[in-house]
């Protein structure tokens, strides 16, 4: 763009002024990623609905990326309301223009609340999973002669986070193994509850585990901790936007969540619920300015300057998914894998890690390539067949993990599958 081409462009632009007019110049149209309609029926008109809401993502159509498990793209919708937002902060940061930005917060507040099945009272908005669950190690008082007990599925924000704070806090943490092929909920109820002393003040494991792909008897374990007067700490990172979760129904304490996974919503946003019965136990660890407008988050999320524009954007990601459809969502995710593990389980060499039982498993199918090299395939499957999953390194069921979800297809999984079965017959 020339000098004189350049300030012609943002004359014209602001010259008309707002932001209807800044949208109406299609290169920031293009930037935009303007959202488009579903197709009408949804789930139960099949593929026509599915392929539209594919066309809802910026993901090139050749491109299969299943790999919900770490990081999920941004619907149009999420990066339209993404970008809205933040040019209105960038063309005027007065402090009169971002006051209308407060009540939009908590109006995502209470989008959490509705779509997790509680209060905006106990909803603190954070960065991450990981935050939210460093939060809750940092902010309870545990000493000496405290136990926490974890599951050794967990993610090191739920596992190792535990472990140093209690080198630092002196309290100890018990680690429940985990056992493959998942040996069924009842064993992880026994075996939790087996664990449980008089000295235990915390339970931590992971709703569905991001390793595998274990589904943890979420209620079960809370009410077993509740009714020993234990508190519990459930991981979400991998269920929040994929399971149709009522935190009502399980009735944790603390659950964790990231918007930039299975929600599809934009990356640096996450979710904390607290309960409001254990609020008062919950110090914060993070004293500034900006808190949030009800209930805990009054006194717990004074987290300082924030993206409000990332933040907002969280709840039209929360409402792409009702728009799609939650139930839907999570069946069609669920009908993927089990695609892909009915797959698996003719090749031959092939180990699968993730339970065959679909009621111990949801959207993550983690397995073994044979005597293939699984980081050389991990590369030979984005490069030449532009096919993006993830690698499992180390000793412990190490391989490849698919996480594919309701933006994925079958004929993906089927392209998935034919290129596998080429790798395991030519060699990488
Ligand atoms: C089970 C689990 N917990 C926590 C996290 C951390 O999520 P984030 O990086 O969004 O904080 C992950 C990320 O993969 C995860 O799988």
């Amino acid at each position: 763009m020339s000098t004189s081409v350049s300030r012609r462009h943002f004359a014209r632009l602001f010259a008309v002024g707002g932001s209807a007019a800044l949208f109406s110049d299609p290169t920031w149209a293009q930037q935009a990623a303007p959202a488009r309609a579903l197709a009408p029926g949804g789930a139960a008109a099949g593929e026509t609905f599915w392929k539209s809401v594919r066309d809802q993502f910026v993901m090139p159509p050749d491109l299969s990326v299943m790999n919900a498990a770490n990081l999920c793209p941004a619907s149009r919708p999420v990066l339209e309301t993404l970008q809205r937002e933040t040019q209105s902060v960038d063309r005027d940061p007065s402090p009169n223009n971002r006051a209308r930005l407060y009540p939009e917060k908590e109006n995502t507040r209470k989008a959490l609340a509705e779509f997790l099945r509680v209060t905006p009272d106990e909803i603190i908005i954070t960065r991450n999973t990981s935050e939210s669950n460093n939060l809750v190690s940092s902010g309870l008082d545990l000493k000496a002669g405290d136990e926490v007990i974890v599951h050794a599925d967990n993610h090191p924000s739920n596992l190792t986070a535990w472990r140093e704070k209690g080198k630092r806090f002196g309290f100890s943490v018990v680690t429940i193994e985990q056992k493959n092929p998942h040996p069924g909920q009842e064993y992880y109820v026994e075996a939790f509850a087996r664990a449980i002393t008089p000295r235990t003040r915390v339970l931590c494991f992971t709703h569905l585990s991001s390793t595998v792909g274990d589904l943890m008897p979420a209620k079960e374990l809370c009410r077993v901790a509740r009714e020993r007067g234990v508190l519990s700490l459930v991981d979400g990172a991998p269920s929040f936007g994929l399971l149709d979760v009522s935190l009502a129904d399980m009735q944790p304490d603390f659950y964790s969540g990231s918007a930039h996974k299975w929600p599809c919503g934009a990356r640096e946003s996450g979710v904390l619920f607290v309960n409001n019965t254990v609020q008062a136990r919950l110090w914060p660890s993070i004293y500034s300015a900006y808190p949030g407008a009800v209930g805990f988050s009054r006194t717990f999320e004074g987290f300082g300057q924030r993206d409000e524009a990332t933040m907002i954007a969280f709840r039209a990601a929360l409402a792409f998914q009702e728009k799609v459809g939650r139930a839907a969502i999570e069946q069609r995710a669920r009908d993927l894998s089990t695609q892909l593990m009915a797959g698996l389980s003719k090749m031959p060499g092939i180990t699968i890690w993730t339970s065959p039982a679909p009621e111990l498993r949801a959207a993550i199918v983690s397995f073994l390539p044979g005597t293939l090299d699984a980081n050389k395939l991990a590369t030979a499957l984005y490069e030449k067949d532009r096919i993006g999953i993830a690698t499992r390194g180390g000793q412990d069921r190490a391989g490849l993990r698919v996480s594919p979800h309701f933006y994925n297809s079958p004929a993906e999984v089927d392209r998935l599958l034919a290129a596998l079965t080429g790798y395991l017959k030519t060699g990488v």
